[in-house]
């Protein structure tokens, strides 16, 4: 594995591996990696020639300026996952690399992004596709990999992909959770062990209320999950909406989509925790 911290070293070896027609994927992260990451590089690596895994902890994405300083760097243990993942090409860019003059780009993120997580971290999108934008300009990759526990994300990053019209497929990739169900996390290391103990409820809860749908109603279903989570001693729902899964749309009925996915938000003491389900219709 090669590892890159400017743009243009890293170009450089993607041109030489244009040339021989090799196929480039491309998985962005923040690092403080973990299984939930490895698996989407071993999927990009058995999808692709190349396989460059970008770790950059994006500071224009940010909304709570503590979350940044406090988000986990772990560099070299995310070296030795990636290259023992099949990572081809590290690039591992510093602030200024990335962002030689601050990014005041603003993209139309449309309705995808005006809801759930978008008013709740103003400018945290905008970010998003800042640096993703970034990536996709200089990496020009044939797919790029991401985990649908950020479901919201990916909704934006296909309409990102669509105002830009890059030429990317992007692939969305399952949920991988311990195995007491919570989803993996880079901010699960920030919880103390009596959190780490009651934070599995999210995906407990999140699965028995499989069970309502579709004989209660979205209302009810809302209700149960949010309580049913409120009710345990430190933690506390954000929002639990039911939207469809292409617009992210929140549904008030059953029948207004084909496709309902269950997002939820929830502090565990500090620690914002996501997570999300999908119902069978
Ligand atoms: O999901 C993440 O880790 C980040 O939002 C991403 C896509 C790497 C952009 O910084």
């Amino acid at each position: 594995m090669k590892v890159f911290d400017s743009i243009s070293g890293l170009q450089q070896y993607l041109a030489e591996a244009k040339k021989k027609n090799r196929t480039i994927g491309l998985v962005p992260t923040m690092g403080a990696l973990h299984k939930g990451h490895e698996s989407l590089v071993k999927r990009c690596a058995a999808e692709n020639d190349e396989c460059v895994v970008s770790v950059f902890v994006n500071p224009t994405q940010f909304n709570d300026k503590n979350d940044l300083v406090t988000y986990p760097r772990t560099v070299e243990s995310d070296c030795a996952l990636l290259e023992a993942a099949g990572c081809t090409a590290a690039f591992v860019p510093s602030e200024t690399e990335m962002y030689p003059e601050p990014d005041t780009r603003v993209f139309d993120l449309g309705p995808v992004a005006a809801v759930m997580e978008g008013p709740r971290r103003p400018g945290h999108f905008n970010g998003v596709a800042q640096v993703v934008s970034k990536l996709f300009d200089i990496v020009k990759p044939d797919k790029a990999y991401f985990g649908e526990k950020d479901f919201q994300q990916i909704a934006v990053i296909r309409r990102l992909v669509q105002l830009l019209a890059f030429p990317i497929e992007i692939v969305s990739c399952p949920i991988i959770r311990e195995a007491d169900g919570l989803a993996l996390s880079s901010r699960n290391t920030r919880l103390t062990a009596e959190q780490r103990k009651i934070a599995p409820v999210i995906a407990r809860t999140l699965n028995e209320s499989l069970a309502l749908a579709p004989k209660k109603s979205v209302n009810e279903v809302i209700a149960f999950v949010t309580d049913t989570i409120n009710r345990v001693p430190g933690m506390e729902v954000e929002y639990y909406e039911i939207v469809d899964g292409y617009s992210m749309q929140p549904v008030t009925d059953w029948s207004e989509t084909a496709y309902p996915v269950g997002c939820i938000t929830v502090y565990c003491g500090e620690v914002r925790l996501i997570d999300n389900i999908t119902y069978a219709n």
